[in-house]
Order: structure tokens, then C-alpha cells, then sequence
């Protein structure tokens, strides 16, 4: 091997190392972009697994709480928790498995629907779902 083969085999080694750093600083990136569009990271599961997430900016206009879905561990439920009837704030009861407003006494159910009046309307669901143990929600 003369010098001008030596040097240029030096060179391809060291591009090929300079592109391995590179691959390797680019994939500790890859679970923010491999998360479908549209999704945010509200939370981790061990504080859905407290008992709720409630979130008030950074989601839209509009709050959102999140709550364990007791029918699907990786599909949380995710509301806007205003009330329907006069724009209260519905807490989780845990116990009931219901939304219950303290305003008038509404009950909405897991997937917003009214069980108790005097509210007509359902309660704003969104996309929610559990990725690497991280609690995303698509606002609407
Ligand atoms: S504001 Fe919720 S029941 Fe009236």
C-alpha cells in the first residue's frame, strides 16, 4: 500500500465513524417523531395512575382532563371536563366511574355521555392513548 492508498483508506474510516456518531445522536430522537401527528405528551402513566391528569394550557383553547380507562388500560379517557349546562368543572369519581359536576349535580359516563341532567349535552372527548409508557392526548 503506497501513501496516497493509506491516506484515503484513513479518510473512508473516519467518514465512516463521523456518520455513525451522527446516526447514533439522530435515533435518541426517534420517539418524539415517530408519534403520529397530532398527538402531545400530557403526562407519564405513573401520574395517570394517581387517579387523573388535568391539563389547562398548551392543549387549545379548551382544558382537558385525562382519567384511566377502566375498560382499556392503554386507551385513557380524555374530556374537556366544562360542564355542558352552565360551563362548571366536572371532577372524576373514581368509585362511580363517572364525570360528576358540583355545580348541579350532572353525571356524564367514560365516553361523555349525559346519565344525569340537568345537562343535555355530552362532555368534548379527544384521542388519548398510552406510548412508552407517556400519556398522549390529540386536542381537538
Ligand atoms: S353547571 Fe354542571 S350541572 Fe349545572
Amino acid at each position: 500500500m503506497n501513501r496516497r492508498e493509506f491516506i484515503s483508506w484513513v479518510g473512508v474510516g473516519w467518514l465512516a465513524s463521523s456518520l455513525l456518531v451522527v446516526i447514533t445522536a439522530c435515533s435518541s430522537e426517534a420517539p418524539t417523531a415517530s408519534r403520529p401527528r397530532g398527538f402531545q405528551q400530557v403526562g407519564t402513566l405513573a401520574e395517570l395512575q394517581t387517579g387523573q391528569i388535568l391539563v389547562t394550557q398548551g392543549l387549545g383553547k379548551n382544558p382537558v382532563l385525562i382519567v384511566p380507562n377502566p375498560k382499556n388500560s392503554n386507551m385513557p379517557v380524555a374530556v374537556n371536563p366544562t360542564c355542558t349546562h352552565a360551563v362548571c368543572r366536572v371532577g372524576w369519581q373514581v368509585d362511580l366511574k363517572v364525570f360528576v359536576c358540583p355545580c348541579h349535580g350532572c353525571k356524564f359516563d367514560l365516553a361523555g355521555k349525559v346519565v344525569k341532567g340537568p345537562a343535555a349535552k355530552p362532555l368534548t372527548t379527544y384521542e388519548a392513548k398510552i406510548e412508552d409508557n407517556q400519556v398522549l392526548v390529540k386536542p381537538g
